[in-house]
């Protein structure tokens, strides 16, 4: 089993950020991404929608054999992994947005965070919020439209710059010395929130800890691939695969897959 493959799955292309965390770290592991960019955004859909389409993502996943699946979208982790995690007997790892470490370690006491509506709506969100309010504000920020200009390749657009100029103001109104990226989409806008932010506002993400935290499942299940050998990650999506290509710098090829 160890040999199969890691899924990974996201509304659309913006798990590929999760993805590249997954291959640095783990580069002799299979990969297969399915981005469901038909469907993006997932957020504004309803909790039901959102569990449907990530039993259809899971499903295409085990068909091509997975050993674990990670859920590279926080808006499909904070509605539908729960029930995944009920439904199937694989592992899944799932991605929060990482509120824990900027509320520990704001000075300023006043953390922004930019999620979806689905994510900003769910109940694990507020779970996990509200272990880390105390004496800290919390600016949460649903980033509307943002997804979609990312799905449609309009990463460096005006439009984009003005979305994230409105959505950045009360956040730096408040004064907050933390951004956290609520969604996997939006690391692909950091060197857009360095220009927008105040030097002193850092901008976590937590691609890195989900990569981490696959190779310790891994570790414990004994699925880790002993080869050590590079395998080509294969790409799947339902969308326009120019988009995925340009996010992957064109290294990779990029299969179009109606799902
Ligand atoms: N990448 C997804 C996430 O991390 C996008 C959300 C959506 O499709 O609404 O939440």
């Amino acid at each position: 089993m160890s040999k199969q493959a890691i899924g990974i799955f996201d509304s659309g292309v913006g798990g590929t950020s999760i993805w590249k965390e997954l291959y640095q770290l783990l580069p002799y592991e299979k990969t297969i991404y399915l981005a469901d960019s038909i469907n993006a955004p997932y957020g504004p859909k309803g909790k039901q929608a959102i569990i449907d389409l990530s039993i259809k993502n899971t499903e295409l996943l085990l068909e091509k054999n997975c050993k674990l699946i990670v859920v590279a979208c926080n808006t499909a982790t904070t509605n539908a992994i729960s029930l995944l995690r009920k439904k199937y007997t694989i592992p899944f790892i799932g991605i929060e947005p990482a509120i824990k470490p900027a509320a520990l370690n704001s000075k300023t006491k006043a953390i922004g965070i930019l999620a979806t509506k689905g994510t900003l709506t769910s109940k694990l969100f507020h779970t996990t919020t509200s272990l880390y309010s105390n004496g800290i504000r919390i600016i949460e920020q649903e980033g509307e439209g943002i997804v979609e200009l990312i799905e449609k390749g309009k990463i460096n657009s005006l439009e984009m710059t003005l979305l994230l100029k409105t959505y950045l103001k009360p956040m730096q109104e408040a004064n907050i010395d933390y951004l956290v990226l609520g969604c996997t989409h939006y690391p692909y806008l950091i060197p857009q929130f360095i220009k927008l932010l105040p030097k002193h506002v850092k901008i976590i993400d937590s691609g890195e800890a989900v990569a981490k935290q696959t190779k310790a499942v891994l570790k414990k299940e004994q699925l880790i691939n002993d080869l050590a050998k590079k395998n080509d990650p294969l790409f799947y999506t339902n969308g326009n695969p120019d988009v995925m290509k340009s996010l992957l710098n064109n290294t990779f090829n990029i299969n179009y897959l109606d799902f």
